[in-house]
């Protein structure tokens, strides 16, 4: 058992902070939080407390949108909307994970600022190279931290460069799921890149291997509205864009993700209430790509599983900090847009979405109620705090002024997690 003591804040529901100043968090040899005490209790006075003195302790980001290969590429290259975007700046990019020793390269340095970035556990897309697919998911062993790795499906309307078989992604996939079986934190994820740039054939196999191996899925929905015309011509069946991954069991059949959903709306938005569908809202992206504003705000209210995502390389920075900072900006310009009929997203909404919103994908992630797996962050906010600001106001403080430099100690699954190697 470890005691550790510091100002904890968590956000059990989306609408307020749950505060314990200079309080106690009990965790259990599994790595599991016990219980949150204000004041130590009689029968623990034997066990040792590490004490953080004034830091602030909060439960660690969730990434829940992210791709490793474009790395590379973040903070670059975002001058056009999505469909020039991929051909142009990303697909030729993704084409270099061929060279395994590209791909070392730069998945190293990857993972390396998801741990900097004090993000725990993230939903990841790769490319469709298995072996560096592979090698993606022993980095994270490595690291400790928590991940869905996918290798992408794509056999349409994608160059020929990037481009893999049904029975490519199939084998790869078994390969990853063999690899990573018993493996605690780092798991496979069925992930179609989007409805465009896979068949009909290809869509329905990893539907079916979903369903045989009992996989998660993650995709990309109603990112863009040239997109969405798209899928509507080349899915003249389907009723929305949703349910042209529905109708192949890959829209909730089995826990499913789908980034953006900026048009989301009418049957498609039944469709993923019905199917518990995951809306992974991606802000800074959706900005960065002249994209559009998911109504967020909406979504929770009719309550939607909702997480966020960074969206690395649309989105330009792996800080889920930006990301609730952008979450919160686009939604009051979509509340101004929408004359007030839309409501703007509150600090504890964004903080609940980048924690245990995107954590519940994982099990018992993102908050310090008891059962819960202890990721955490210790946070050194003092250059901040030189008046008599709340704790409060001192999370809101270190969510829009701090950064990664400010976090001291990550935890995740109860291990404190040593920096890992670039090299
Ligand atoms: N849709 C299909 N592929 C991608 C991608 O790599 N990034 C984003 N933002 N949208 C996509
Ligand atoms: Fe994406």
């Amino acid at each position: 058992m470890k005691i550790y003591r510091a100002n904890i804040l968590h956000t059990p529901t989306p609408d307020a902070f749950q505060v314990l100043e200079r309080g106690y968090v009990i965790v259990s040899d599994e790595g599991r939080v016990e219980r949150l005490c204000p004041t130590l209790p009689d029968d623990l006075r034997d066990v040792p407390v590490t004490d953080f003195g004034d830091r602030l302790l909060i439960p660690a980001m969730n990434d829940l949108h992210v791709h490793a290969p474009q790395y590379r590429n973040m903070s670059l290259a975002m001058d056009l909307e999505l469909l020039p975007w991929l051909n142009t700046y990303t697909f030729p990019e993704e084409r270099r994970f061929a060279d395994i020793t590209y791909a070392g390269h730069i998945y190293r340095r990857f993972v390396h600022e998801l741990w900097m970035q004090g993000t725990m556990r993230s939903a990841v897309f790769a490319t469709i190279h298995p072996e560096a697919t592979l090698l993606l998911a022993d980095l994270f062993t490595e690291a400790g931290l928590g991940a869905y790795v996918g290798l992408v499906g794509m056999d349409r309307n994608s160059p020929d460069y990037l481009s893999n078989t049904t029975e490519e992604v199939v084998e790869g996939t078994r390969r990853l799921v063999e690899h990573l079986r018993a493996n605690p934190l780092v798991h496979p994820i069925i992930t179609p890149r989007f409805v465009p740039s896979c068949s009909d054939t290809m869509l329905h196999r990893l539907g079916q291997l979903a369903e045989e191996l009992q996989l998660p899925v993650q995709s990309h929905l109603s990112e863009n509205m040239s997109e969405v015309e798209w899928v509507h011509s080349l899915c003249p069946d389907a009723s929305s864009y949703g349910d042209a991954y529905y109708r192949h069991g890959l829209f909730g059949q089995t826990p499913t993700l789908m980034a953006h959903c900026c048009y989301t709306e009418g049957e498609e938005l039944e469709l993923m209430k019905r199917n518990g569908v995951y809306v992974v809202h991606c802000p800074m992206s959706n900005s960065n790509l002249s994209s559009g504003i998911a109504p967020v705000r909406t979504f929770m209210e009719q309550g939607m599983r909702v997480a966020l995502g960074t969206d690395v390389s649309a989105g330009h920075n792996m800080s889920m900090l930006r990301v609730m900072q952008y979450a919160i900006q686009v939604s009051k310009l979509r509340y101004a847009e929408s004359k007030g009929r839309c409501r703007f997203l509150s600090l504890s909404e964004v903080f609940y979405l980048a924690t245990k919103g995107g954590g519940s994908f994982f099990g018992h992630v993102g908050s310090f109620e008891p059962g819960y797996d202890f990721d955490a962050l210790v946070v050194d906010d003092s250059y901040l705090n030189f008046d008599n600001y709340t704790v409060e106001q001192r999370l809101e403080r270190y969510i829009y002024l701090g950064d990664d430099r400010d976090i001291r100690v990550r935890f995740c699954a109860g291990r404190e997690l040593p920096e890992p190697p670039l090299e």
